[in-house]
C-alpha cells in the first residue's frame, strides 16, 4: 500500500471512515492504495461495528501521531483536548492531517495552520462543516475567484432535525434531541448543538474561507434553539415562515466589516433554505460575479461524514502521488489578518415579536406608538386569542436597525399593560 493512515477515534465518524476505506471497489481507484494502518480508541474492549485486526487498534494515540510509517493522521475523536495536541504533534512529526473537528479548528485554527505551513503539510477539514456536503474545497477552489458577499447556512443537523420534528410531528424538544443522539448526529455534549455553538464554530470556518481572513470565535453572535416554542413554530407557519437555526456571515453595506451570527430565524416559506429539513444542511453562498449557489446534503451521520473525510484523505494522497514537495496553494490556508466585526446593534433586519398583554382597549395602539417613537415600521400585527386572561399579540416589523428595535422594546417593557415579551426572533 502506498499511503498509511492513522485514524484517531472509532466512533460514529471513525467507524464510517474505516468502513469506506475497507470497501474501495467501485470507488476512485486511488482508494485501493490507502491502508488503515492504525486506529486509536479510548476503550479497546468496546463492541465495534467494524472488525479490525488487534494489531491495528491501540489506545496509544501519541504513538500513532509519532509513528514514522504514518503518512496521514485522521483526527476523529472530537473535543478540544487531546485533539488539539495530537493534531499539533502530528504536524510537527511531518504528517498531513484530516479532521472533522470544527471546535478545534474554530478555536485553534491560527496555531494549527501556522504550524502546518511551517512544516509544509496539509490540514484538511471538509467534514468539519456540513457533514457530507462538499463546501470547504469549493470555497477554497471553485468559488475563490468570486467576491463573496454572504454565506447563509443551516449547518447543524441536530437542531434542524429537532426543529423539523417539532413542526411536522409536534414532538417535544427533549424527545427529539434523544432521537438525534441515538442516530449519531449530536455532539458528545449536545449543548454545543442546541445552544448554537457548533453552528458558530462552523460559520467562523466558512467565513474565514469565504472572506479570506481569520475570525475570532467571540465575534460570532450566538443564540440557540432552546427558547423556540411550539407556539412560535405555529405562528411562523400561519404568517408564511418556517423557523430555522441560521448561521450567517455577511459583508456590511457601508464597510468591509462582517456581520457574524447564529440564531433561530423566521425564513419565508418560498426561500430555498426553508425546505431543508431533518438532518439535512444547506449553505447558500452569494458572490460576484457568480450570484447565488446553494450546497445541499446530509449534514451529519456516519456514512455522509465519512465521505467528506475520505475525500480529504484522497486529495492528500493524490497530491503526494505527484511527488511534489511544494504545498498546493488551493489546498493550504495562509490567512494572516483578522476580519473586522460589525456590531449587532447596526444589523438591519426584520423582527418577529410575541407579546403577552392585558386585554385592554388601546394596547395595540400603545405598542404601535413605542415602535413609532423609535422609527420601527410594522409589517403585520396579529392578535389571535386569550390565554390565561392575557392577550397574545404577534408583530412582524419591516427592516429596522437592531439598536432601534431594542430601544422600542425598552419602552414597551415599561408599559403597564405588557405582561411579558414571550419571544423575539429575527426574520430573514
Ligand atoms: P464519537 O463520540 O462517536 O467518537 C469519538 C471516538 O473517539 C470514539 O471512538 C472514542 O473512543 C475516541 N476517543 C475520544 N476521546 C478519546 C481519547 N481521549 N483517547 C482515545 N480515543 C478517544 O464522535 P463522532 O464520531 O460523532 O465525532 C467525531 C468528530 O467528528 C467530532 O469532532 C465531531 O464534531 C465531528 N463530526 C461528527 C459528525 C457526526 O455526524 N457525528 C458529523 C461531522 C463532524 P471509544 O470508542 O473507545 O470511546
Ligand atoms: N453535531 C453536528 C450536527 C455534527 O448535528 O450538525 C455534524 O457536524
Amino acid at each position: 500500500m502506498a499511503f498509511k493512515v492513522g485514524i484517531l477515534g472509532l466512533g460514529t465518524v471513525g467507524t464510517g471512515t474505516v468502513q469506506l476505506l475497507l470497501d474501495p471497489t467501485g470507488r476512485q481507484a486511488l482508494l485501493k492504495e490507502v491502508e488503515v494502518y492504525k486506529v486509536g480508541v479510548k476503550s479497546p474492549d468496546k463492541t465495534r461495528a467494524v472488525s479490525l485486526p488487534t494489531a491495528v487498534v491501540t489506545t496509544d494515540l501519541e504513538a500513532i501521531v509519532k509513528d514514522p510509517a504514518v503518512d496521514i493522521v485522521v483526527e476523529l475523536i472530537g473535543g478540544l483536548e487531546p485533539a488539539r495536541s495530537l493534531i499539533l504533534q502530528a504536524i510537527n512529526n511531518g504528517k498531513h492531517v484530516v479532521t472533522a473537528n470544527k471546535a478545534v479548528i474554530a478555536r485553534f485554527g491560527d496555531e494549527i495552520f501556522t504550524a502546518a505551513n511551517a512544516a509544509g503539510v496539509y490540514v484538511m477539514l471538509e467534514a468539519a462543516v456540513g457533514g457530507g456536503i462538499p463546501v470547504i474545497q469549493p470555497l477554497k477552489q471553485s468559488l475563490s475567484v468570486n467576491r463573496i458577499t454572504a454565506v447563509t447556512g443551516i449547518v447543524n443537523g441536530t437542531t434542524n432535525y429537532i426543529l423539523t420534528a417539532m413542526r411536522d410531528r409536534g414532538s417535544d424538544f427533549a424527545e427529539v434531541l434523544a432521537e438525534a443522539q441515538q442516530l449519531g448526529y449530536a455532539e458528545a455534549d449536545p449543548t454545543a448543538d442546541v445552544d448554537g455553538l457548533d453552528a458558530a464554530d462552523k460559520i467562523a470556518i466558512l467565513a474565514s474561507l469565504a472572506f479570506g481572513g481569520r475570525i475570532k470565535l467571540q465575534d460570532v453572535y450566538c443564540e440557540g434553539i432552546r427558547n423556540v416554542s411550539k407556539a412560535d413554530i405555529n405562528y411562523a407557519e400561519k404568517l408564511g415562515f418556517v423557523i430555522k437555526l441560521l448561521a450567517i456571515a455577511k459583508k456590511a453595506h457601508s464597510s468591509n466589516s462582517l456581520s457574524l451570527r447564529v440564531h433561530p430565524t423566521l425564513v419565508p416559506q418560498s426561500h430555498p433554505l426553508a425546505s431543508i429539513n431533518g438532518v439535512y444542511n444547506a449553505i447558500l453562498v452569494e458572490g460576484e460575479p457568480l450570484g447565488q449557489v446553494m450546497f445541499f446534503g446530509p449534514g451529519a451521520g456516519a456514512g455522509a461524514t465519512a465521505s467528506a473525510v475520505v475525500s480529504d484523505i484522497l486529495a492528500i494522497a493524490a497530491t503526494l502521488k505527484t511527488g511534489t514537495t511544494k504545498p498546493h496553494p488551493l489546498m493550504s490556508c495562509s490567512h494572516q489578518e483578522y476580519c473586522e466585526k460589525a456590531p449587532m446593534e447596526d444589523l438591519v433586519t426584520r423582527f418577529y415579536a410575541r407579546f403577552l398583554t392585558q386585554d385592554h382597549p388601546g394596547v395595540i395602539g400603545k405598542l404601535g406608538t413605542c415602535f413609532g417613537n423609535c422609527g420601527v415600521s410594522l409589517e403585520s400585527v396579529v392578535q389571535t386569542g386569550i390565554h390565561d386572561n392575557l392577550a397574545e399579540i404577534v408583530v412582524v416589523t419591516h427592516d429596522v436597525r437592531e439598536g432601534d428595535f431594542n430601544a422600542s422594546l425598552a419602552e414597551i417593557r415599561a408599559l403597564p399593560a405588557i405582561s411579558s415579551i414571550a419571544s423575539l426572533l429575527r426574520v430573514l
